[in-house]
Protein backbone atom coordinates (compact mmCIF):
# COMPACT_ATOMS: atom_id res chain seq x y z
CA UNK A 1 0.00 0.00 0.00
CA UNK A 2 1.05 3.53 -0.78
CA UNK A 3 1.53 5.20 2.73
CA UNK A 4 0.72 8.78 2.25
CA UNK A 5 3.22 10.60 4.77
CA UNK A 6 1.36 13.79 5.70
CA UNK A 7 3.56 16.51 7.45
CA UNK A 8 6.53 15.76 10.20
CA UNK A 9 3.99 16.13 13.40
CA UNK A 10 4.56 19.12 14.70
CA UNK A 11 5.29 21.23 12.23
CA UNK A 12 4.38 24.19 10.82
CA UNK A 13 2.36 22.34 8.07
CA UNK A 14 -0.56 21.93 9.66
CA UNK A 15 -1.36 26.01 9.66
CA UNK A 16 -4.07 27.07 7.40
CA UNK A 17 -2.95 27.59 4.17
CA UNK A 18 -0.32 29.92 3.80
CA UNK A 19 -1.33 33.32 1.93
CA UNK A 20 1.38 32.58 -1.14
CA UNK A 21 -0.70 29.70 -2.33
CA UNK A 22 -3.97 31.18 -1.39
CA UNK A 23 -3.76 34.25 -2.78
CA UNK A 24 -3.04 34.51 -7.08
CA UNK A 25 -1.58 38.11 -7.37
CA UNK A 26 0.38 38.94 -5.41
CA UNK A 27 2.72 42.96 -5.42
CA UNK A 28 5.79 41.61 -3.82
CA UNK A 29 8.86 42.67 -5.32
CA UNK A 30 11.68 42.13 -2.59
CA UNK A 31 12.83 38.95 -1.57
CA UNK A 32 11.94 39.40 1.74
CA UNK A 33 8.52 40.29 0.46
CA UNK A 34 8.05 36.89 -0.84
CA UNK A 35 9.43 34.57 2.18
CA UNK A 36 7.12 37.55 4.27
CA UNK A 37 4.21 35.98 2.47
CA UNK A 38 5.30 33.02 2.20
CA UNK A 39 6.56 31.99 5.39
CA UNK A 40 9.07 29.53 3.55
CA UNK A 41 11.76 31.34 6.13
CA UNK A 42 10.45 29.09 8.83
CA UNK A 43 10.33 25.93 7.15
CA UNK A 44 14.33 26.52 5.61
CA UNK A 45 15.37 27.70 9.32
CA UNK A 46 13.90 24.75 10.65
CA UNK A 47 15.49 22.34 8.43
CA UNK A 48 18.70 24.07 9.37
CA UNK A 49 18.30 23.77 13.10
CA UNK A 50 16.63 20.27 13.22
CA UNK A 51 18.67 18.61 10.91
CA UNK A 52 22.47 17.84 11.55
CA UNK A 53 25.29 17.92 8.76
CA UNK A 54 23.95 17.59 5.78
CA UNK A 55 26.05 21.33 4.42
CA UNK A 56 26.06 20.25 1.00
CA UNK A 57 22.18 18.94 1.42
CA UNK A 58 21.08 22.22 2.46
CA UNK A 59 23.08 24.59 0.32
CA UNK A 60 21.20 22.92 -2.69
CA UNK A 61 17.76 23.03 -0.81
CA UNK A 62 18.53 26.72 -0.27
CA UNK A 63 19.38 27.19 -4.29
CA UNK A 64 15.88 25.40 -5.04
CA UNK A 65 14.20 27.55 -2.92
CA UNK A 66 16.36 31.29 -4.05
CA UNK A 67 15.17 30.06 -7.99
CA UNK A 68 11.17 29.67 -6.96
CA UNK A 69 11.34 32.93 -4.73
CA UNK A 70 13.17 34.71 -8.12
CA UNK A 71 10.68 33.25 -10.37
CA UNK A 72 7.46 34.32 -7.93
CA UNK A 73 9.11 37.97 -8.13
CA UNK A 74 9.38 37.68 -11.99
CA UNK A 75 5.89 36.66 -12.11
CA UNK A 76 4.45 39.23 -9.88
CA UNK A 77 6.35 41.17 -12.67
CA UNK A 78 4.47 39.42 -15.52
CA UNK A 79 7.89 38.53 -16.70
CA UNK A 80 6.61 34.61 -17.46
CA UNK A 81 8.20 32.49 -20.20
CA UNK A 82 6.19 31.28 -23.33
CA UNK A 83 3.04 29.08 -22.33
CA UNK A 84 4.59 25.59 -21.69
CA UNK A 85 7.56 26.13 -20.34
CA UNK A 86 5.84 28.19 -17.17
CA UNK A 87 7.21 26.70 -14.20
CA UNK A 88 10.63 25.01 -14.11
CA UNK A 89 11.39 21.18 -13.69
CA UNK A 90 12.11 20.47 -10.17
CA UNK A 91 12.05 16.38 -10.08
CA UNK A 92 15.05 15.17 -8.13
CA UNK A 93 16.73 12.49 -7.21
CA UNK A 94 18.19 11.93 -3.74
CA UNK A 95 21.07 9.47 -3.71
CA UNK A 96 22.81 8.08 -0.24
CA UNK A 97 23.01 5.37 1.95
CA UNK A 98 20.41 3.83 4.58
CA UNK A 99 19.39 6.67 6.96
CA UNK A 100 21.34 9.44 5.62
CA UNK A 101 17.90 11.92 5.70
CA UNK A 102 16.37 11.26 2.32
CA UNK A 103 12.81 10.60 3.33
CA UNK A 104 13.13 13.47 6.27
CA UNK A 105 14.52 16.06 3.76
CA UNK A 106 11.93 15.18 0.96
CA UNK A 107 9.18 16.25 3.61
CA UNK A 108 10.90 19.44 4.29
CA UNK A 109 11.38 19.73 0.06
CA UNK A 110 7.64 19.57 -0.08
CA UNK A 111 6.57 22.00 2.30
CA UNK A 112 9.49 24.44 0.65
CA UNK A 113 7.33 23.85 -2.76
CA UNK A 114 3.89 24.12 -1.48
CA UNK A 115 4.87 27.29 0.69
CA UNK A 116 6.37 29.04 -2.54
CA UNK A 117 2.81 28.01 -4.69
CA UNK A 118 4.49 25.26 -6.63
CA UNK A 119 2.59 22.43 -6.00
CA UNK A 120 -1.34 23.02 -4.08
CA UNK A 121 -0.92 20.69 -1.63
CA UNK A 122 2.43 19.71 -0.27
CA UNK A 123 1.88 16.10 0.57
CA UNK A 124 4.19 13.49 0.25
CA UNK A 125 3.01 9.79 -1.21
CA UNK A 126 5.90 7.56 -0.46
CA UNK A 127 5.95 3.96 -2.46
CA UNK A 128 8.49 1.30 -3.85
CA UNK A 129 8.09 -0.90 -6.91
CA UNK A 130 5.76 -2.97 -5.38
CA UNK A 131 2.95 0.06 -5.46
CA UNK A 132 3.42 0.98 -8.97
CA UNK A 133 4.17 -2.06 -10.47
CA UNK A 134 1.22 -4.86 -10.98
CA UNK A 135 2.04 -8.98 -11.01
CA UNK A 136 -0.20 -9.54 -13.95
CA UNK A 137 -0.64 -8.07 -17.10
CA UNK A 138 -3.13 -5.47 -17.11
CA UNK A 139 -2.54 -3.83 -13.50
CA UNK A 140 0.74 -2.32 -14.11
CA UNK A 141 -0.76 0.93 -15.19
CA UNK A 142 -4.05 1.59 -13.06
CA UNK A 143 -1.80 0.67 -9.96
CA UNK A 144 0.58 3.27 -11.35
CA UNK A 145 -2.10 6.03 -12.03
CA UNK A 146 -3.56 5.69 -8.73
CA UNK A 147 -0.49 6.61 -7.12
CA UNK A 148 0.48 9.37 -9.45
CA UNK A 149 -3.51 10.48 -8.70
CA UNK A 150 -2.77 10.24 -4.97
CA UNK A 151 0.28 12.20 -5.33
CA UNK A 152 -1.09 15.19 -7.72
CA UNK A 153 -0.55 18.50 -6.21
CA UNK A 154 2.86 17.07 -3.85
CA UNK A 155 5.57 14.63 -4.02
CA UNK A 156 6.03 11.72 -5.29
CA UNK A 157 8.97 9.61 -3.65
CA UNK A 158 9.82 6.96 -5.05
CA UNK A 159 12.36 4.52 -2.83
CA UNK A 160 14.56 2.36 -4.42
CA UNK A 161 13.53 3.38 -7.77
CA UNK A 162 16.15 1.65 -9.84
CA UNK A 163 14.04 -1.30 -8.84
CA UNK A 164 11.26 -0.52 -11.28
CA UNK A 165 13.87 -1.55 -13.81
CA UNK A 166 14.72 -5.01 -14.32
CA UNK A 167 16.83 -5.61 -17.03
CA UNK A 168 16.95 -9.63 -17.08
CA UNK A 169 13.43 -9.37 -17.63
CA UNK A 170 12.66 -7.96 -20.92
CA UNK A 171 8.98 -8.22 -20.35
CA UNK A 172 8.70 -6.91 -17.14
CA UNK A 173 6.02 -4.50 -15.49
CA UNK A 174 8.28 -1.98 -14.53
CA UNK A 175 8.82 -0.87 -17.74
CA UNK A 176 5.55 -0.16 -18.32
CA UNK A 177 5.27 2.28 -14.83
CA UNK A 178 8.40 3.99 -16.12
CA UNK A 179 6.57 5.45 -19.45
CA UNK A 180 3.57 6.44 -17.35
CA UNK A 181 5.33 8.07 -14.71
CA UNK A 182 8.02 9.81 -17.19
CA UNK A 183 4.66 11.26 -19.66
CA UNK A 184 3.23 12.71 -16.46
CA UNK A 185 6.70 14.16 -14.99
CA UNK A 186 6.79 15.74 -18.51
CA UNK A 187 3.41 16.80 -18.76
CA UNK A 188 1.97 17.56 -15.46
CA UNK A 189 5.16 18.72 -13.63
CA UNK A 190 3.39 21.57 -12.62
CA UNK A 191 1.39 20.20 -10.15
CA UNK A 192 3.75 17.24 -9.40
CA UNK A 193 7.39 16.10 -7.98
CA UNK A 194 8.67 13.57 -8.62
CA UNK A 195 11.51 12.47 -6.34
CA UNK A 196 13.58 9.36 -6.55
CA UNK A 197 15.77 8.05 -4.11
CA UNK A 198 18.13 4.79 -3.57
CA UNK A 199 21.88 3.88 -3.61
CA UNK A 200 24.03 6.23 -5.83
CA UNK A 201 25.61 3.58 -7.66
CA UNK A 202 22.34 1.65 -8.70
CA UNK A 203 20.55 5.30 -9.16
CA UNK A 204 23.61 5.40 -11.71
CA UNK A 205 23.04 2.52 -13.69
CA UNK A 206 19.47 3.12 -13.36
CA UNK A 207 19.65 6.44 -14.83
CA UNK A 208 22.39 4.42 -18.06
CA UNK A 209 19.42 2.44 -18.69
CA UNK A 210 16.73 4.75 -18.40
CA UNK A 211 18.29 7.88 -20.42
CA UNK A 212 14.49 9.65 -20.40
CA UNK A 213 14.19 9.34 -16.59
CA UNK A 214 17.53 10.66 -16.72
CA UNK A 215 16.90 13.85 -18.54
CA UNK A 216 13.74 14.40 -16.57
CA UNK A 217 15.89 14.84 -13.68
CA UNK A 218 16.81 18.20 -12.79
CA UNK A 219 18.27 17.62 -9.01
CA UNK A 220 20.59 15.20 -8.47
CA UNK A 221 21.49 15.42 -4.36
CA UNK A 222 23.84 13.38 -2.55
CA UNK A 223 23.57 12.64 1.32
CA UNK A 224 26.96 11.72 2.71
CA UNK A 225 27.51 9.41 5.50
CA UNK A 226 27.29 10.64 9.02
CA UNK A 227 30.53 11.31 10.50
CA UNK A 228 30.93 10.28 13.68
CA UNK A 229 30.63 13.35 15.59
CA UNK A 230 27.59 14.16 14.00
CA UNK A 231 25.77 10.64 14.70
CA UNK A 232 26.21 11.70 18.42
CA UNK A 233 24.65 14.93 17.85
CA UNK A 234 21.93 13.71 16.05
CA UNK A 235 21.65 11.11 19.15
CA UNK A 236 21.47 13.85 21.36
CA UNK A 237 18.54 15.68 19.32
CA UNK A 238 16.65 12.60 19.49
CA UNK A 239 16.95 12.06 22.65
CA UNK A 240 16.11 15.58 23.72
CA UNK A 241 12.82 15.56 21.78
CA UNK A 242 12.06 12.34 23.64
CA UNK A 243 12.57 14.52 26.84
CA UNK A 244 15.75 11.71 27.78
CA UNK A 245 19.34 13.01 28.71
CA UNK A 246 22.17 11.00 28.57
CA UNK A 247 23.81 10.19 31.99
CA UNK A 248 27.18 10.39 32.87
CA UNK A 249 29.73 8.46 30.24
CA UNK A 250 26.85 7.25 28.04
CA UNK A 251 27.61 9.56 25.50
CA UNK A 252 30.79 8.12 24.93
CA UNK A 253 29.29 4.43 25.16
CA UNK A 254 27.23 5.63 22.08
CA UNK A 255 30.06 6.57 20.56
CA UNK A 256 32.08 3.34 20.92
CA UNK A 257 28.58 1.83 20.12
CA UNK A 258 28.58 3.30 16.89
CA UNK A 259 32.05 2.69 15.77
CA UNK A 260 31.66 -0.44 16.29
CA UNK A 261 28.03 -0.92 14.68
CA UNK A 262 29.48 0.61 11.58
CA UNK A 263 31.65 -2.46 11.22
CA UNK A 264 28.76 -5.23 11.17
CA UNK A 265 26.55 -5.45 8.08
CA UNK A 266 22.54 -3.12 8.00
CA UNK A 267 24.35 0.24 9.18
CA UNK A 268 22.20 2.71 8.79
CA UNK A 269 23.75 5.90 9.81
CA UNK A 270 21.23 7.75 11.18
CA UNK A 271 18.68 4.92 11.77
CA UNK A 272 21.01 2.99 13.53
CA UNK A 273 21.23 5.99 16.08
CA UNK A 274 17.34 5.92 16.48
CA UNK A 275 17.31 1.84 16.72
CA UNK A 276 20.06 1.98 19.33
CA UNK A 277 18.22 4.51 21.77
CA UNK A 278 15.09 3.30 21.43
CA UNK A 279 16.45 -0.14 22.68
CA UNK A 280 18.42 1.73 25.52
CA UNK A 281 14.95 3.26 26.67
CA UNK A 282 13.90 -0.13 26.58
CA UNK A 283 16.61 -1.47 28.73
CA UNK A 284 16.45 1.44 31.36
CA UNK A 285 12.49 1.14 31.42
CA UNK A 286 13.12 -2.82 32.67
CA UNK A 287 16.04 -1.36 34.60
CA UNK A 288 13.20 1.13 36.52
CA UNK A 289 10.69 -1.59 37.13
CA UNK A 290 13.05 -4.01 38.54
CA UNK A 291 12.86 -1.71 41.77
CA UNK A 292 9.53 -2.13 42.11
CA UNK A 293 9.27 0.21 45.48
CA UNK A 294 12.01 2.90 44.99
CA UNK A 295 10.50 6.28 44.23
CA UNK A 296 11.57 7.52 40.95
CA UNK A 297 12.30 11.04 40.43
CA UNK A 298 12.58 12.83 37.00
CA UNK A 299 16.05 12.33 36.48
CA UNK A 300 15.76 8.35 37.37
CA UNK A 301 13.43 8.60 34.43
CA UNK A 302 14.99 10.51 31.92
CA UNK A 303 18.21 9.12 32.08
CA UNK A 304 19.73 6.82 30.12
CA UNK A 305 23.15 5.14 32.27
CA UNK A 306 26.14 3.66 30.43
CA UNK A 307 24.40 0.24 31.15
CA UNK A 308 21.51 0.55 28.94
CA UNK A 309 23.71 0.80 26.16
CA UNK A 310 26.44 -1.53 26.87
CA UNK A 311 23.66 -4.37 27.32
CA UNK A 312 23.20 -4.44 23.46
CA UNK A 313 24.58 -7.40 21.46
CA UNK A 314 27.07 -4.79 19.62
CA UNK A 315 29.07 -5.47 23.19
CA UNK A 316 28.50 -8.61 23.75
CA UNK A 317 28.66 -10.51 20.02
CA UNK A 318 26.76 -14.39 20.60
CA UNK A 319 29.47 -17.06 20.50
CA UNK A 320 30.63 -18.28 17.77
CA UNK A 321 29.14 -22.39 17.41
N1 LIG B 1 20.64 15.19 9.73
C1 LIG B 1 19.79 14.64 10.62
N2 LIG B 1 19.59 15.24 11.79
C2 LIG B 1 18.74 14.71 12.68
N3 LIG B 1 18.05 13.57 12.49
C3 LIG B 1 18.22 12.92 11.34
C4 LIG B 1 19.09 13.43 10.33
N4 LIG B 1 19.06 12.58 9.29
C5 LIG B 1 18.22 11.60 9.61
N5 LIG B 1 17.69 11.79 10.83
C6 LIG B 1 16.75 10.90 11.50
O1 LIG B 1 17.15 9.58 11.19
C7 LIG B 1 16.06 8.74 10.85
C8 LIG B 1 16.24 8.19 9.45
O2 LIG B 1 16.17 9.25 8.50
P1 LIG B 1 15.42 9.08 7.10
O3 LIG B 1 14.29 8.11 7.23
O4 LIG B 1 15.13 10.43 6.58
O5 LIG B 1 16.59 8.44 6.25
P2 LIG B 1 16.54 7.81 4.80
O6 LIG B 1 17.75 8.29 4.11
O7 LIG B 1 15.22 8.06 4.19
O8 LIG B 1 16.71 6.30 5.14
P3 LIG B 1 16.26 4.99 4.31
O9 LIG B 1 17.16 4.94 3.14
O10 LIG B 1 16.57 3.91 5.31
O11 LIG B 1 14.83 5.16 3.98
C9 LIG B 1 14.84 9.61 11.02
O12 LIG B 1 14.34 9.33 12.31
C10 LIG B 1 15.34 11.03 10.95
O13 LIG B 1 14.58 11.91 11.72
MG1 LIG C 1 13.68 6.72 3.68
Amino acid sequence: MATPMYNIPGSPMTAPAPAASAAPVSTARTVNAVLAESQVQDVIDELERDLIGLAPVKQRIRDIAALLVIDKLRANLGLQPAAGADKPSLHMCFTGNPGTGKTTVALRMAQILHRLGYVRKGHVVSVTRDDLVGQYIGHTAPKTKEVLKKAMGGVLFIDEAYYLYRPENERDYGQESIEILLQVMENQRDDLVVILAGYKDRMDTFFQSNPGMSSRIAHHIDFPDYAQGELLQIGEKMLAAMNYRFGDGTCEVLADYLARRKQQPHFANARSVRNALDRARLRQASRLYADGDRELTAEDLTTLLPEDLLASRVFNPPPTP
